[in-house]
């Protein structure tokens, strides 16, 4: 049977444990070629052990997604490795640090804010000129490719707890 991604270029933030190690493990056995990136130099190194064992393809990069140049080094690997055509991003890098609203520092939101949206917002625009380039070729010649950027999140930061706020807060 065809492999689902077989051939594509995959980027997986957080993909040193939980949900972006089982994406990324998912993703090359379905055929990816990955980018794999975690603030965990061990762990992510690990998942790029794994792939390669399993027979699959996979590059890490080490580092916190909020630090400056980060989003661009997880692109420029995968644009140096497997060439100029990005067809997965999945931003999973992520954790809660969240509480009743009254109680949460501008610290706890800048922080989820910056992991959660601007380090997605940094890689996806990173990626957008590759993107943009190849979707207009394939246009012209009349081919349609999918590509896809998943987001991973968690209701909790959205101040979910706000609740909170009409009567029952400690
Ligand atoms: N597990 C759940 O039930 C659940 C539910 C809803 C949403 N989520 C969201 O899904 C995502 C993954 O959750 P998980 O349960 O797999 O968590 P996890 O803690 O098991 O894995 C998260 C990974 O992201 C990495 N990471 C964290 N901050 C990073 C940063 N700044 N730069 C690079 N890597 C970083 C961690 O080192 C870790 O390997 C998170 O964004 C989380 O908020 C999880």
């Amino acid at each position: 049977m065809e492999k689902m991604l077989e051939g594509k270029a995959c980027l997986v933030t957080g993909a040193g444990r939980g949900i972006g190690k089982a994406a990324a493990l998912l993703f090359a056995k379905e055929g990816g070629k990955i980018v794999l990136n975690d603030v965990d130099p061990v762990e992510v190194e690990d998942t790029q052990e794994e792939i390669r064992r399993a027979g699959g393809q996979a590059l890490s990069v080490a580092g916190d997604v909020t630090a400056e140049g980060v989003p661009e080094k997880i692109v420029q690997t995968a644009v140096d490795a497997f060439g100029p055509n990005i067809d997965v991003i999945a931003n999973i890098a992520g954790y809660t640090w969240d509480g009743m609203i009254h109680k949460m520092d501008d610290r706890q939101w800048d922080a989820i804010l910056k992991v959660h949206l601007t380090a997605p917002f940094r890689i996806i625009r990173a990626a957008a000129p590759y993107i943009r380039e190849n979707a207009r070729a394939e246009k012209e010649a009349g081919k349609r490719i999918m590509r896809k950027i998943i987001n991973v999140s968690s209701v909790f930061h959205a101040g979910n707890r706000s609740s909170n706020l009409h009567g029952d807060a400690k």
